[in-house]
């Protein structure tokens, strides 16, 4: 056996011989690779759809883009992805797609079909407005806002998820994610009372989706006669009972952002079970199963976008908890799965997909996209690039 002193003596040595270029190589680390090649494919994104109608969503067995709509709910997420990367990079060729992109879903804000205006107009127009506040983009926001607001039953205490299928009114646990548009232009002009529908939308999630040991229910149904619980249950994960790792991470983004806009330290305590939950449940490369209870595993899909939004989401949790052991080991596991994302297999360099990331689940109940690339993944990938990248530079 070498002592220590010796081996540190040896690789000082080895990393004296080795060629300049190898030196230099040596020094960037896996997160700037991992951004490089992130920035390349999206920049090949947006050459290749000069038409702008259709916004890209998930790929093929080919590794192309599929396109959808502005009415998707995932449109937000390629015009957000081109703020991010104009965030981290300050390329102005992202800022002027991303400024193109995001007009592209104007005329979403007063589409009443749908709960996803948060990820619609909040990834697209709220980035853009952060990043280059102007108030074109506020007066879009402010509107979106108005518009999710129409879906809030106050029987029930929440919005309305799914205006489709057999529930009287179905709240599914993605929608904590809407939350922070409707706090946004509380506190930016418009009505106070959209930040009292996000707080009881928030309470009634906490105590209907949240289970004791903090995992997640996907979706809930209500009474709209007595606000009553009707049924628990999944609709995109394993099993009723099961922990569908997306829903789990969408609780912790959720409910992170909830606390941060609100300070009602029921909001972090609740942060903090369903991120307890979400971390010791990951296998040893920190990239969760689809579902941590699917009864495949180990030979199962992995879902890069439930260990993105997490990763991102935990950057922020661990700077908002008071407990310091929580903050230490909700950034180690913010960085543990951010550094996995960053090499294959999940980053897919080496890969056909027009993507970033590689191994995304997005319904494997209904079949659909199914260990793929998916754009969310890569969006909530570069926030956590750009929350990891804040971290070193706060230390
Ligand atoms: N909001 C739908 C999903 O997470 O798949």
């Amino acid at each position: 056996m070498i002592s220590s002193k010796t081996f540190f003596f040896l690789a000082a040595v080895a990393a004296c011989l080795m060629a300049p270029h190898m030196r230099a190589q040596s020094t960037v680390s896996p997160v700037e690779k991992a951004l490089a090649f992130s920035q390349k494919q999206l920049k090949a994104t947006v050459l290749s759809m000069p038409d702008m109608l259709k916004l890209p969503r998930s790929t093929k067995s080919n590794g192309s883009w599929d396109t959808v709509p502005p009415e998707d709910w995932t449109s937000g997420f390629f015009p957000g992805c081109l703020w991010k990367m104009y965030e981290v990079s300050k390329d102005t060729f992202f800022l002027g797609a991303a400024q193109r992109w995001t007009e592209v879903l104007e005329a979403q804000q007063y589409n009443l079909t749908t709960h996803d205006l948060g990820f619609m107009l909040n990834d697209s127009y709220g980035e853009g407005n952060r990043l280059v506040p102007n108030e074109h983009y506020k007066r879009v926001l402010l509107q979106t806002a108005q518009t999710l607001a129409s879906r809030f039953n106050p029987r029930v205490g929440c919005t309305l998820s799914w205006s489709f299928g057999r529930w009287q009114f179905p709240v599914i646990i993605d929608n904590m994610m809407n939350l922070e548009l409707l706090f946004w232009a509380a506190k930016n002009g418009g009505d106070p009372k959209l930040a009292e529908m996000a707080v009881s939308h928030g309470l009634r999630t906490m105590t209907t989706h949240v289970r004791a040991d903090g995992s997640t229910y996907h979706l809930v149904d209500f009474d709209t006669l007595t606000g009553n619980v009707l049924k628990k249950q999944t609709v995109q994960g394993f099993a009723d009972e099961s922990a569908w790792a997306r829903g789990q991470a969408w609780a912790v983004y959720g409910f992170t952002a909830a606390y941060r806009e609100s300070r009602d330290v029921r909001f972090l305590a609740t942060a903090e079970r369903t991120a307890d939950f979400f971390i010791k449940h990951l296998p040893a490369d920190h990239v969760p199963y689809w579902d941590f209870r699917s009864t495949a595993i180990p030979n199962d899909h992995r879902d890069v976008s439930a260990a993105a939004i997490a990763s991102s989401a935990l950057f922020e949790l661990c700077t908002l908890t008071t407990d310091t052991k929580r903050a230490s080991a909700y950034l180690a596991a913010a960085k543990n799965m951010l550094f996995a994302l960053c090499v294959p297999p999940y980053l897919a360099e080496g890969t056909a997909s027009k993507a970033m990331l590689n191994h995304a689940v997005g319904h494997k109940p209904g079949g659909t996209e199914i260990d793929v690339s998916i754009i969310y993944a890569d969006y909530y990938f570069l926030e956590a690039i750009n929350r990891f990248k804040a971290s070193q530079t706060a230390r």
